[in-house]
């Protein structure tokens, strides 16, 4: 049985990751520092799954205490998701943007060499395509950054891959995700922010379920089919099993790739509240506000090299989106207290 390393995995998107990867078999060891996470998360897999996840409260920081996991665990592989992410506050602090995602990252890499564990899937994100003038967004799309979080993703795919090149023996999938949104399906794990949500999805859950008032729509006044921006939501199980897709590529094919993880089609800030509306029945009051600064106004995926070579392509419609991101808020209105 392989023994993956989930960095970041108490996390939105690492929690469904670890739940897809115990159902597939592997055995799951989970390192967070727990910066913008509970534990209970983790127990909520273990729960759901009926399956074991060694849980350590470690820091990208400190190399010392990825040594011990390293030394007391046989990893096969590592996926790496901890890190910040919140492009506001990047802006405010960069400084720590830059030390724990791009420090954290070389740490974990050294510490990686010396266990000579070489196989790698980072996140990414559709962030590293700056603002683009148009979509589809394949991977030969020029990069650059706008804010220093997008920075920082960029800054650790230039990293990762002067590893590769430095020794091939290093298999690394970077995937670049798009707007991982929805939950899963027991409505038992889910995104749990921090406070007010920057994010379309979790501020109309939260409208919904009352804690909000309205919406503010960030502009109607696009170049698009409704005004408002478009973007490529996609559900998180569905992003999750493109984690285990990655994995058995760099088993079959190694080398270090990028691939797009997004279902390949836009949706409107209006079609989401729509769908939002007919998946759950419940009414998003919202009012027009001015742009929100540093928008894309359009940003979707050409996924096909993700189904070509790793077999996979995002399945869950919008409406499955919906239900499920409503499923785990009405069930965690305060998400995990
Ligand atoms: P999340 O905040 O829910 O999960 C990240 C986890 O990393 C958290 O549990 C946090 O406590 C942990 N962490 C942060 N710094 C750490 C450190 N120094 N040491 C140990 N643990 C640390 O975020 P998420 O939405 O699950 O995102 C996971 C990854 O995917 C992140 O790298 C993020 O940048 C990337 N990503 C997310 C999105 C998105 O919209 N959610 C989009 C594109 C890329
Ligand atoms: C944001 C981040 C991006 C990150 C991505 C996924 C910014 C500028 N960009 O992008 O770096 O990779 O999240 O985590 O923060 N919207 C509203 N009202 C709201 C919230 C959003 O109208 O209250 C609109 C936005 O203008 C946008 C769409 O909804 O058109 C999606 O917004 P959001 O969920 O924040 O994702 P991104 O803008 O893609």
């Amino acid at each position: 049985m392989k023994t993956i390393l989930v960095t970041g995995g108490a996390g939105f998107i690492g929690s469904h990751t670890s739940l897809e990867l115990l159902n597939a078999g592997f055995k799951v060891v989970i390192m967070d520092n727990l910066s913008n996470s509970k534990l209970t998360a983790v127990k909520r897999v273990e729960q759901l799954t009926g399956k074991d996840i060694k849980f350590y409260k470690a820091d990208l920081l400190n190399k010392d205490e990825m040594r011990t996991i390293f030394s007391e665990n046989s990893i096969d592989a590592v996926i790496h998701f901890a890190g910040l992410k919140a492009v506001g506050e990047s802006v405010e602090k960069p400084l720590l943007y830059y030390k724990n995602n791009v420090s954290g990252t070389i740490n974990l890499c050294e510490v990686m060499t010396d266990a000579g564990v070489k196989s790698l899937v980072f996140s990414s994100s559709a962030t590293v395509y700056g603002n683009p003038s148009e979509s589809p967004l394949s991977e030969e799309t020029d990069l650059s950054a706008t804010n220093p979080y997008g920075q920082t993703k960029l800054t650790i795919e230039y990293i990762l891959k002067d590893i590769y090149y430095s020794d091939n023996e290093w298999n690394i999938a970077l995937l670049r995700y798009f707007n991982p949104v929805g939950a899963h399906e027991s409505g038992e794990i889910g995104e749990d922010p921090k406070g007010i949500p920057n994010n379309l999805m979790p501020f109309v859950s939260q409208v919904a379920v009352g804690k909000l008032e309205k919406l503010h729509v960030f502009g109607d006044d696009y170049p698009t089919r409704d005004g408002t921006g478009i973007r490529d939501y996609i559900h998180v199980v569905d992003l999750a099993t493109g984690h285990l897709k990655a994995l058995e590529k760099l088993q079959e094919k190694p080398g270090v790739e990028a691939y797009n993880l997004g279902t390949g089609e836009g949706k409107s800030v209006l079609e989401v509240i729509k769908a939002f509306e007919e998946a759950t029945g419940k009414k998003i009051p919202y009012t027009i506000s001015p742009r929100r600064p540093g928008d894309a106004v359009v940003c979707y995926a050409d996924a096909s090299k993700a189904e070509k070579e790793l077999d996979w392509q995002a399945r869950r419609t919008m409406i499955e989106m919906c239900k499920d991101s409503w499923n785990w808020q009405s069930k965690n209105p305060d998400g995990y207290v």
